[in-house]
């Protein structure tokens, strides 16, 4: 199977297509669609809800079958982010004229606020921004950082504390290739976002999932975490408020899970990239102020993506203990150097400015979530935990499987995504690529209407 977003844009139908159906061979497909959305069998997603890479040479299943590969291994046997191949699908047919609504983008729906996008205007046209700057990122902004970070945490942190990246994912990466060595192991509860397990293994290391299922509210216990811990266990990933689940963790969770971190030495890496999207008053609570006693063994990730709808401006970070952030940083400066001044700039009038049309876009957030949960409640065979942060709904797809659907076997939520975009003009990721088949991911950042008109097709598919 490959993957071949271009496929989607061409036209052909089950007699012509260049690709075999890995699902049903030979067998006819619906022909009302001209371009063939399958993400199963046309190669955009396995069936396990692996995305397949375009050429067999570099194939991760089996990296040593052809002797001198032209990529290789780490790097061929990833696997590109199941999120984005579903959004780009869901474009290209919009693109080509089908009515398909994406609930598959991970992106706010709303444009920069105005403040920020006249900063970035104001910065392109000052000089000093069009030079090289410092790589660990601009003292204002760094400053910015450490007073937010202090604010979260309780505790005294230092600028020198701080890494501006480029983005929430190269934080990701950065602190992964900082805080791990070959056969070192990641303790990664499932459901997980998409990108943690690539990232880890580009080190060398190995991901050990620790799945927590809908009936514990994908959240895990500290009995799952200390069954998965072996003298290899190095790293504690945790994800709060959730993608791909949007739970918040607990005070009381937080604390418990940070005190079983600090009392085996394992490091906590704690995506925050949400922080600001919380629900029905849920508090969110940074692990360092749960337990301040991790500081030294504690990194936190984050951005402006998400909070601030400024998911192309490109500007995340990494907040650490002082040696862990001055190695990253020199990783940082042989790889992106700094990142974009006027984007930084941005950062720092979307972290001082005013807080209202962030207020504004949590509460629209707000609003569709509950619509969202409501209408998926109504979807024959789905179990919908109510989501209290984030943007993302994920329900429980499995009782809507092993079932027929216009006359195609289903059996798995990959399946189920294919059906559903194809039969409904819905697209949704499947929940093999977040570590939790039998799942399904909405994204709630669409419009309202949108959303309605999007999930009332899914149960009226599911309801036939
Ligand atoms: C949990 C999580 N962390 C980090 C990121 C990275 O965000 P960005 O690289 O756009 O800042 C994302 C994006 O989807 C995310 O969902």
């Amino acid at each position: 199977m490959r993957i071949d977003l271009r496929q989607i844009t061409r036209s052909r139908d089950a007699d012509h297509s260049p690709v075999p159906s890995a699902r049903g061979g030979g067998r006819a497909r619906p022909s009302h669609l001209h371009q063939r959305v399958d993400l199963a069998a046309e190669g955009v997603l396995c069936h396990d809800g692996r995305v397949t890479t375009d050429d067999a040479s570099i194939s991760a299943t089996n990296p040593h079958s052809t002797p001198h590969a032209r990529v290789s291994r780490r790097v061929g046997a990833i696997q590109p982010s199941a999120t984005l191949a579903v959004d780009a699908t869901a474009k290209a047919l919009k693109a080509a004229g089908r009515p398909v609504i994406g609930f598959g983008a991970g992106e706010p729906d709303f444009p920069t606020p105005g403040h920020i996008v006249e900063e970035a205007v104001q910065a392109a046209q000052d000089p000093r921004n069009h030079r090289y700057s410092a790589t660990g990122g601009q003292p204002e902004l760094k400053q910015a950082l450490a007073e937010s970070f202090s604010g979260s945490t309780g505790l005294e942190i230092d600028p020198a504390q701080v890494l501006v990246t480029n983005g929430g994912k190269q934080a990701v990466f950065q602190t992964f290739a900082t805080l791990l060595d070959p056969g070192d192991e990641v303790i990664l509860p499932a459901p997980y976002w998409t990108t943690y397990p690539e990232a880890i293994r580009q080190t060398g290391a190995t991901e050990v999932p620790v799945l927590a299922g809908v009936e514990q509210n994908y959240v895990p216990t500290v009995e799952q975490l200390e069954a998965a811990r072996t003298e290899r266990t190095r790293v504690l990933l945790l994800c709060s408020p959730s993608n791909p689940t949007g739970v918040v963790l607990t005070p009381e969770q937080v604390a418990e899970i940070g005190r079983w971190a600090l009392e085996h030495g394992i490091w906590v890496v704690t995506d925050e990239i949400y922080q600001s999207l919380t629900y029905e008053g849920m508090p969110f609570t940074s692990v360092l102020k749960a337990v301040p006693e991790l500081a030294e063994t504690t990194v936190l990730l984050g951005g402006v993506a998400k909070s601030f709808a400024m998911t192309g401006w490109r500007v995340g970070w990494m907040v650490g203990p002082v040696d862990v952030i001055k190695a990253a940083t020199n990783l940082q400066s042989h790889l992106t150097s700094h990142v974009n001044n006027i984007a930084q700039r941005a950062a720092l009038a979307a972290l001082t400015g005013p807080s209202e049309p962030v207020e504004e876009m949590r509460v629209a957030f707000d609003r569709r979530r509950r619509l969202i949960v409501e209408k998926l409640s109504q979807v024959p065979g789905f179990t919908v935990p109510t989501p209290t942060g984030a943007f993302y709904a994920f329900p429980d797809v499995s009782q809507a499987l092993g079932r027929t659907i216009r006359g195609r076997e289903v059996t798995t939520s990959t399946e189920l995504a294919t059906v559903i975009l194809e039969e409904a003009e819905v697209a949704a990721v499947p929940g093999e690529a977040f570590g939790a088949p039998g799942h399904l991911r909405f994204s709630y950042a669409l419009a309202d209407d949108d959303i309605t008109e999007g999930i009332d097709r899914v149960i009226a598919l599911l309801s036939e």
